[in-house]
């Protein structure tokens, strides 16, 4: 017979919290709250019938995050135990890339991909984004209205990662289609992998083929020899994680700045940068919500909780910084970055920098080329996408003043 500690049968009494509801893109910090009152890791749905471990105990998550003896990053005995049809697997499904790896294999996979965003230099990130905004605003300038998350953020992020990784603009509305069902994890999260999985298996084809100034060639002849496959792999990963986080961090930090007077009085006067948007996002709204997704190895007691093997435990960043929101207010110090939004330990994201400078530079120039940019909306009746995973807007509706790149004025 098997014997249960307290804190395990105490959660197979517990009605789990279920992330995949509607209601939870609606309003999260109620999911967040009913999970904290079960103590610093609660127990969730990620789909109906997936069961996770969630974390949302700063000093817990930093715990787990630097316990790589006790937690994995494979997901694979898990996997084992979901239906094949499950929407979370696009998501969480093993593949050969160093989100999913754990030691020598992950510090191999990660030091070719460090290596290689090495290569790209600020400037060069910054014309690009500087490029991309500019086919943007000849886009919906004229028209004097615009969705700065379907016309703005998304395409940007399309444009700006197809460009670092060797592939023409007009590709991009394929790959944000893709990556966008994918992420939600709804009933066309396997469509979505399926189609993204085509894009970077022609990308990486024609590379082989022949080689260019992009991520993709260069990890393809990076020294620690990483198989086609492999690349693969990783500019699967690296495309997916890129584009949608910082998508939503550019429109989520849009949201706040657009309708907060704070902000938008004094934006374009350089009182208050766009930096610190940027990061008050990363401090109370971050877009990876629920991520960094561990498994114990074997079973063991953490803080209090008996945590199964083969069972996902998630770190809630979105749980952690709205704790963080309620217990010191809106206003961080200057400077602060205690936030766990870029998580930490060995998996930390490895492009922080690139990120922000993609974030900050985007939202700049387009405030330079449309200064009257206006909400339709108050922010409180925006909505946002569905999906146990991200914290993301549905649309940001905006009007200006028409114009386009070619009228005198705009970035210097
Ligand atoms: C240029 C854009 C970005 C790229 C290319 C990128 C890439 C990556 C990669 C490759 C990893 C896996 C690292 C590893 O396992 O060793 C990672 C992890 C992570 N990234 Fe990023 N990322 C980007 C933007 C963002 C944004 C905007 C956020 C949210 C604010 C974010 C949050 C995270 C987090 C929380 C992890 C850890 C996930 C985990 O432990 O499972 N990233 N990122």
């Amino acid at each position: 017979m098997t014997t249960h500690s307290p804190a395990e049968q105490a959660f197979s009494l517990t009605t789990p919290v279920r992330l995949w509801e509607d209601g939870f893109a609606e309003d999260p910090y109620r999911y967040y709250a009913a999970l904290r009152a079960q103590g610093p890791i609660g127990w969730a749905e990620l789909a109906p019938g997936v069961p996770a471990y969630v974390v949302t105990d700063r000093r817990a998550a930093l715990d787990l995050l630097h316990d790589t003896e006790t937690f994995s990053h494979d997901p694979r005995p898990w996997q084992a135990t979901v239906p094949d049809d499950s929407p979370v697997l696009g998501m969480m499904r093993w593949r050969p890339n160093t989100l999913f790896a754990d030691g020598a294999a992950h510090v191999r996979y990660r030091t070719s991909l460090l290596d290689a965003f090495d290569l790209v230099e600020p400037h060069d990130l910054r014309a690009r984004v500087q490029r991309a905004v500019r086919l943007l605003v000849r886009r919906i300038g004229p028209r004097g209205e615009a969705d700065l998350v379907g016309e703005f953020a998304r395409p940007l992020m399309a444009l700006v990662f197809n460009s670092l990784f060797g592939l023409p603009d007009e590709q991009s509305d394929r790959l944000n289609a893709a990556l966008g069902k994918l992420i939600e994890s709804g009933p066309e999260a396997a469509e979505g992998e399926a189609e993204f999985a085509g894009y970077v298996l022609e990308l990486i084809a024609a590379k082989i083929r022949r080689r260019g100034d992009d991520l993709p060639s260069w990890l393809l002849d990076h020294p620690a020899g990483l198989t086609p496959e492999e690349v693969t792999w990783q500019v699967f990963l690296t495309l997916g994680a890129g584009h949608e986080p910082t998508a939503n961090l550019v429109s989520n930090a849009l949201s706040r700045i657009l309708g907060n007077p704070v902000y938008s009085s004094t934006l374009t006067s350089g009182a208050r940068p766009v930096m610190d948007a940027v990061l008050d996002v990363l401090h109370h709204e971050t877009p990876l919500a629920n991520y960094g997704i561990h498994y114990a190895r074997r079973p063991v007691a953490f803080h209090g909780v008996w945590i199964r093997a083969a069972v996902p435990v998630v770190i809630s960043y979105g749980a952690l910084a709205h704790t963080a929101e309620q217990r010191y207010g809106a206003s961080r110090r200057p400077g602060d970055a205690s936030h766990l939004s870029w998580s930490a330990g060995p998996h930390a994201c490895p492009v922080k920098q690139h990120t922000l400078l993609i974030a900050t530079e985007a939202i700049e120039q387009l405030i330079q080329w449309l200064p009257d940019l206006e909400p339709v909306a108050r922010r409180e009746r925006l909505t946002w996408r569905p999906g146990p995973f991200h914290r993301s807007l549905t649309a940001l509706p905006v009007r200006f003043s028409p114009r386009t790149p070619d009228q005198p004025g705009g970035p210097s």
